[in-house]
């Protein structure tokens, strides 16, 4: 029998998720079918709800029903907590719905494990303060990493997202002005201004020696923070192919208890941009 799993968002057509948790699947020999669902706008909870009641196992979410979606569950994660958005359902056996959130796990593992960054002892930037920032900010916290500053175009959201922050690990908020004279081992692009192929107004020597830079977005041709890193010192350059792998490789292990491996899946998708 398989079992039923989707990717349900608006639009979503373009989702590589089928593809990824196909290959997961093939390589656990997991007897899963894994859907794409375009979702009501006006009735997401209706989508949901009927999703589950035919059997269905688990969703992810994505745009724009994340935050729906958090709203929706009866039990949460601290991580989607804290993110206030949600990107994996899971049928629990009581029949009430789990809400985890992947994406901040995911960017860390593709850094560290994928890519060999140590985040212990570092001081990190985030840019942006809106929902893909947030999602990334407790397992950031978690990393290991020395100091968080949050950056954000409206300083005020970067200070209300620095605050959700647990105290254990310093964490702070600011605009981009604030950023003269500052030095980071990680810059982290969570902004959405590369979707006009721009980037945020940053000090040009922000990077330490050695630094890297990590853009959430992705694409076949490099992102402009990319760009923006290459011409100004970075080490290693990222773009958030292997974020995208490694938060469903999360959710596929919440799911089904094995966690798969990421490389070739992550290769394949590359060779095929
Ligand atoms: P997402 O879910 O992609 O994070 P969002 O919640 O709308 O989307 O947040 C977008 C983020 O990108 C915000 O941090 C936004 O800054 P503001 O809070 O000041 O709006 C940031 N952003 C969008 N366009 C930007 C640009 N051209 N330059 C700098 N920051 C930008």
């Amino acid at each position: 029998m398989l079992h039923r799993y989707a990717v349900i968002g608006n639009p979503i057509e373009h989702s590589q998720s089928p593809t990824i948790h196909a290959a997961f699947a093939q390589q656990c020999g997991e007897a899963i079918d894994y859907g794409r669902i375009l979702g009501d706008r006006h009735d997401f909870a209706g989508d949901v709800q009927r999703f589950f009641a035919q059997g269905g196992l688990g969703l992810n979410v994505t745009l724009p029903f994340k935050e729906q979606a958090w709203a929706l569950v009866e039990e949460r994660s601290e991580r989607a907590e804290v993110a206030g958005a949600v990107n994996t359902l899971i049928a629990l056996a009581d029949g009430r719905l789990r809400g985890d959130n992947t994406d901040g796990i995911g960017l860390v593992r593709d850094l560290a494990d994928n890519h060999g960054f140590v985040f212990a002892g570092t001081r990190v930037l985030l840019l942006g303060a809106g929902g893909a920032a947030r999602g990334a900010l407790v397992p950031l916290l978690e990393s290991g990493l020395r100091e968080l500053v949050i950056a954000n175009r409206t300083p005020e959201r970067a200070h209300t997202l620095a605050a959700l922050g647990s105290g254990a690990v310093p964490v702070s908020g600011c605009g981009f002005e604030a950023l003269a004279g500052e030095r980071f081992d990680l810059v982290i692009n969570a902004t959405s201004s590369g979707l006009s192929d721009t980037v945020p107004p940053i000090p040009a020597d922000l990077l330490a020696p050695g630094g890297w830079t990590y853009d959430m977005l992705y694409g076949a041709a490099p992102t402009a923070f990319c760009r923006w890193g290459r011409a100004h010192g970075v080490a290693h350059s990222l773009d958030g192919l292997g974020m995208l792998v490694e938060q469903a490789a999360e959710s596929f292990r919440l799911w089904r208890g094995v966690r798969p491996r990421t490389a070739e899946v992550i290769a394949m998708l590359r060779a095929a941009d």
